[in-house]
């Protein structure tokens, strides 16, 4: 086999070399592409661009593998805790007991946030989207603790690592206190970090709050789930900011952002209020997936299809069992997860999906489960976030470690060739 791919342009041949992952993966590496031809790359939606080298999540998408750090997700999920997994994904290794004390006892240590930021929190309505307000609440974080990161140095990368791991869940607990009323609390440092999250977001002034083991297990793999997915929209944009070599909580905060769109994180959102919107319209589900399938309806059935999953996604199918096991443990027979199951099974023996490869993704049932913890529609997507965490700082220290180049693509103008000037009165 040639370890470099030929391109013939104007009769002249290029050769460009041939690369290879570890998983067999291979690429053509186009860098002197400019240089040697003149030519760019046209790939809207970098469907077929590798932006990076990373070693942190290896996706198959055909065969529906999911691994971090060569750990398959099943196996995480099933044996693993959430911050046993953010070490994994951010330091390469599982950390041993001591390793993982460390890492707990440094995150609650740094479990709070300074009181002005309340103010802020405080201005926004009531009916703001918690994504608007934790986007801001993270980007406000700079400006409370300013310090810069020196990239080369182990220390002051992980004081900031921790910092964020540590005041984040704090943010996303009082972007939902703050619309339920709720006064703003804290961490309890006698919880762990998942049930910190439950006691965060559900403890009540006037009740003791101890979460059962539902619902930790629960949120423990649904974080697990959302750690890390390679190079989606948000952990793009997480490395495309920091390519600037602006911080941590900088491309965080930009990372939440694009994860919000109901295209990416907040199709879970979208999802559940298309299960109800079908429950009140009688739970029919044949209207949905015709609409589905119309070019000229803009409707699209949410939780279905994925950029790179052409077969199940893994997560999906984990998230399935979990929601019946939750939903089970707590007593609750929620009609939204029996139309959920009706549609997917019509839309998996539908031709416009089958020949589309479109398979529920990870969104499909993970609103189910945030339904049955009582957690608020638009609070799913902040729940995202708070999972995707990790996952974004691994991707955005790899990035700064490997010293890559700011991200700038180029483009195909389309635009007016040269005009000239016409002054105001003669327009
Ligand atoms: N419902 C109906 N048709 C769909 C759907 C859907 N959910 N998803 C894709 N299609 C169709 C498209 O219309 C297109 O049909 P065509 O070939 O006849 O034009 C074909 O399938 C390919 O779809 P694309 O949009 O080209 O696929 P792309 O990779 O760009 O989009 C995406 C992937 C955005 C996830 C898309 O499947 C979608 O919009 N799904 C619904 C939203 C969703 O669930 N997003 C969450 C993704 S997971 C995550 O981000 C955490």
């Amino acid at each position: 086999m040639n370890d470099f791919v030929k391109l013939t342009y104007n009769e002249k041949t290029f050769e460009f070399p041939l690369i290879e992952g570890t998983e067999n993966e291979k690429g053509i590496d186009i860098k002197s592409l400019r240089a040697k031809t003149g030519l760019i790359t046209y790939d809207p939606g970098f469907k077929n661009t590798g932006s990076c080298q990373s070693s942190i999540t290896f996706l198959n998408g055909e065969e529906g593998v999911l691994r971090y750090r060569g750990y398959s997700i099943e196996d995480l999920c099933d044996k693993s805790s959430f911050i046993e997994v953010a070490f994994l994904l951010i330091f390469g290794e599982l950390p041993n007991k001591k390793e993982l004390d460390l890492f707990n006892s440094e995150i609650l240590n740094d479990s709070i946030v300074d009181e002005d930021l309340k103010m802020i929190l405080k201005s926004f309505p009531k009916s703001a989207h918690p994504m608007g307000v934790l986007s801001s609440l993270t980007s406000a974080l700079i400006a409370f603790n300013p310090s810069s990161v020196d990239i080369d140095s182990d220390a002051d990368m992980r004081e900031a690592i921790i910092m964020l791991m540590a005041k984040f869940p704090i943010l996303a607990s009082w972007t939902h206190r703050k619309v339920k009323g709720l006064p703003l609390n804290y961490a309890n440092t006698s919880l762990s970090y998942v049930e910190n999250v439950a006691h965060m977001m559900f403890k009540r002034p006037h009740q003791d709050y101890t979460p059962s083991k539902a619902v930790v297990s629960a949120i423990n793999k649904l974080l697990i789930l959302h750690a890390e997915h390679e190079q989606n929209c948000s952990t793009s944009t997480v490395r495309i900011v920091g390519s600037s070599h602006a911080g941590l909580f900088a491309s965080v905060s930009a990372g939440i952002s694009a994860l919000w769109g109901p295209l990416h994180g907040g199709a879970n959102q979208a999802v559940i209020e298309m299960l109800e919107d079908i429950q009140k319209d009688g739970g029919g589900t044949k209207k949905y997936l015709a609409k589905a399938k119309d070019k000229n309806d803009p409707f699209r059935l949410m939780g279905f299809g994925h950029r790179v999953y052409k077969n199940f996604d893994p997560r999906a199918r984990i998230i399935k069992k979990a929601a019946d096991e939750v939903l089970d443990e707590m007593g609750i027979n929620d009609p939204i997860l029996e139309i959920a199951k009706g549609l997917e099974k019509e839309a998996l023996s539908d031709p416009y999906f089958i020949e589309r490869k479109l398979y529920p993704n990870v969104d499909f049932y993970s609103g189910i489960i945030y339904r049955a913890l009582g957690i608020p529609t638009d609070m799913f997507t902040p729940m995202f976030a708070l999972g995707r965490l990790p996952g974004w700082i691994s991707q955005w220290r790899e990035m700064r470690l490997r010293k890559e180049p700011i991200g700038r693509p180029r483009q195909i103008y389309i635009g007016e060739t040269h005009r000239n000037f016409i002054p105001l009165k003669k327009r």
